[in-house]
């Protein structure tokens, strides 16, 4: 195995992994889940895996993972209700690309479609509209970050005459708000629209809402389209990952053979991460939804704890029910960047996943009141 030949190449090596074990240490503002351990997979780094195109499809490149793939989208496909043999998907690099392909696909079967979407949606949806040039209106929110159903009725009702695209978010990035697709579709019918695709971006929320008991979630069982996850999030990896499953009906509409890579090309970029199949894989064997619905649970404590402890130092604090985000009043920026805090105006928010534990929830609080006494 090749290693750095410079002592001032090894240096800087291990100056970069001192300063991550640091960072890692007050994580607390970004969805991503630090704690997990796949060096039983660590082997497998030295092949250069490619899920070039279609999983389901046999490939010409042999140094694959496409059958775990496959056993990771099924898994998936259960726990989001996709109709067995109608649906479709693939290991992506994350949220952004999951959303991307919603949103192509979307495009294609509805060309002259108008996608509606809320002000709280991801930063990431307007650059992905941009570059599929699709013509869209952004709706707006309520305060708990749910899209503003008035507002929505309003405008589908002005431009009926054109096939609407509806990128619902099912938990929003700052906080955790979750747009209720049943009521949208009821809107809808009550407009009398007949044909229009549903996409939802589920992110974080869709590997915790379906967990939860009672809370509002919605997946294929509701008549969605199309969905976007992101594996590095609740679960956890080294590397960015996600995976994007739509009705396979849809997709059979706009495959392509290539005869380069002897596969379809149905996936946005043609070679795909080898690797993060083999993580999903490794986290789903290992927790199973058993583990997940504990660690969810536990979050769910820690983030309800979190309030009521910012709180009791005098910082405002809130949380939408069943949510893992704490949005509470923008701290100063020493704060913001030692928890490397997200904000959007007045609000940063903590995300309580499941390396955030209330020690560090108490660290935080005792940040913030010594804040607070400076200031006063
Ligand atoms: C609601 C939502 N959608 C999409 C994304 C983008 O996902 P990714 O970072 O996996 O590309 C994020 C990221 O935070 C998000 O919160």
């Amino acid at each position: 195995m090749a290693r750095t030949k410079s002592v001032g190449s090894r240096d800087r090596l291990d100056r970069l992994y001192k300063d991550c074990c640091e960072q890692s240490d007050t994580f607390a503002g970004y969805p991503c889940n630090t704690d997990f351990d796949y060096s039983e997979l660590f082997r497998f780094l030295d092949f250069p895996l490619n899920n070039v195109g279609d999983p389901f499809n046999p490939c010409s490149y042999h140094l694959h993972t496409r059958e775990i793939e496959r056993e990771v989208l099924q898994w998936f496909a259960d726990l989001l209700h996709a109709p067995e043999g109608d649906w479709w998907g693939y290991v992506t690099n994350g949220g952004t690309e999951g959303n991307l392909y919603g949103l192509y696909l979307a495009r294609e079967l509805h060309p002259r479609g108008m996608v509606y979407f809320s002000q709280d949606t991801h930063y990431s949806v307007s650059k992905n509209l941009r570059l599929l040039r699709m013509p869209h209106i952004m709706i707006k929110s309520q305060l708990s970050g749910e899209i503003d159903y008035e507002d929505l009725r309003e405008t589908l009702r002005i431009h009926r005459d054109v096939p609407p695209i509806v990128f619902a978010n099912i938990g929003t990035t700052m906080k955790e708000g979750v747009d209720r697709v049943d009521l949208i579709q009821e809107m809808l019918d009550g407009l009398a629209i007949p044909s229009y695709y549903i996409h939802c971006d589920m992110a974080l929320c869709g590997m915790t809402l379906p967990f939860i008991d009672g809370a509002p979630f919605f997946d294929f069982a509701d008549g969605i389209h199309s969905l976007s996850i992101s594996g590095h999030k609740f679960i956890g990896s080294p590397v960015p990952c996600g995976v994007a499953l739509a009705l396979k009906r849809n997709v059979d509409l706009i495959a392509r053979s290539i005869e380069y890579v002897g596969t379809l090309d149905t996936t946005i970029s043609g070679s795909r991460n080898g690797f993060s199949p083999l993580i999903l894989w490794h986290a789903i064997k290992m927790k199973g939804k058993r583990g997940f619905r504990s660690e969810v649970a536990r979050c769910i404590g820690n983030a309800r704890y979190a309030v009521e402890r910012f709180e009791s130092v005098g910082w405002k604090a809130w949380r939408n029910p069943h949510s893992i985000t704490v949005v509470l009043e923008r701290p100063p920026a020493r704060i913001l960047d030692k928890w490397q805090l997200a904000v959007q105006e007045s609000t940063a928010h903590v995300i309580v996943m499941p390396h955030i534990d209330r020690e560090k929830i108490d660290a935080l609080a005792e940040d913030l009141e010594r804040c607070r006494n400076e200031a006063n």
